[in-house]
């Protein structure tokens, strides 16, 4: 489990944000010191889920009327973002928890989410409305969200026969559980190369494996044949001219995947299935000169 801690860093100098923030922290350190106490059950970490929920919606209302006082000109978009957090992100992260009935691992996961969501918007959009605009990304991805949704959840009922939901654009490199890694290149029509990086669940790869016994390891030829499953059904979203071969350099451990992660991708996104989680990044650089068109080609 990630550390849990208020930080002097994500005081923004408003008083009642600030406490609200501090007090937010206190709670999901709770639910995870509670975890710890062999008398915690799933109705007390559904009553502490309970008031940590209702606690944010408390603080993003507070900050919403605290931005209207002062006229704060991104209010629009920051409203947007917590929104979002309450009718996408929770809503995904508390299926998640009904399905498992509150387990220790479901409560740590959502918290673990919470957390890193929390820290990261504190540090850009809360601090934005006090005129500190901390590495702001400046990267609009709301339109890209609905069409990759569309192609993940066809890959993910093509390979592993279960739907997927999007829950956050927010993704920051937390764990979420047990899972596979892997990079992959090609090259697109219009000559862009893009890196895609995928996180997936182990569950949802002995599904696909059909293996029964969660502990028998799996081979890399699986797991590359898995892998390339996805990334075949995924290519055709970016209209790729050139795909790369995966090799086993190809999959990446738990520390490979966060150090590739760290290099920065605009567009890490979040999923869950009825069977585990998975992220989807990408990035892209452009590698050659678009072919002209047939129209400029005759001008
Ligand atoms: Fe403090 Fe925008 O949430």
């Amino acid at each position: 489990m990630e550390n849990i801690a208020w930080d002097e860093k994500f005081n923004i100098g408003v008083d009642v944000i600030d406490k609200a923030h501090a007090k937010l922290f206190r709670i999901m350190k709770k639910l995870i010191d509670m975890s710890e106490d062999d008398e915690t059950n799933q109705t007390t970490y559904k009553e502490g889920i309970k008031y940590l929920e209702a606690y944010s919606m408390t603080h993003f209302s507070e900050e919403e009327t605290y931005m209207r006082s002062v006229r704060y000109q991104g209010y629009a978009q920051h409203k947007k973002i917590h929104d979002n957090f309450r009718d996408k992100t929770l809503v995904s992260l508390k299926k998640d928890l009904e399905l498992s009935n509150y387990s220790t691992t479901a409560v740590h996961r959502f918290v673990g989410i919470m957390n890193n969501w929390l820290a990261e918007h504190i540090m850009i959009e809360d601090q934005a409305i006090v005129g500190r605009i901390i590495n702001r990304k400046g990267y609009d991805l709301s339109s890209q969200i609905p069409v990759i949704s569309r192609v993940m959840n066809r890959a993910m009922t093509e390979v592993f026969q279960t739907e997927s939901k999007f829950v956050s654009a927010d993704y920051k490199g937390q764990n979420f559980g047990k899972a596979l890694y892997c990079c992959y290149f090609c090259d697109t029509e219009s000559g862009i190369r893009l890196q895609l990086l995928l996180g997936v669940e182990e569950t949802l790869f002995f599904r696909a494996a059909k293996q029964q016994e969660a502990e028998k390891e799996m081979t890399e030829e699986e797991k590359l044949r898995v892998f390339g499953q996805l990334f075949q059904t995924i290519s055709k979203l970016f209209r790729v001219e050139t795909e790369y071969e995966l090799d086993k350099d190809n999959l990446l451990t738990r520390d490979g995947f966060r150090a590739n992660f760290m290099k920065g991708y605009p567009c890490s996104l979040l999923f869950t299935t009825k069977v585990g989680y998975f992220v989807f990044c990408y990035r892209s650089w452009r590698v050659k000169k678009q072919k002209p068109s047939a129209d400029e080609k005759t001008v």
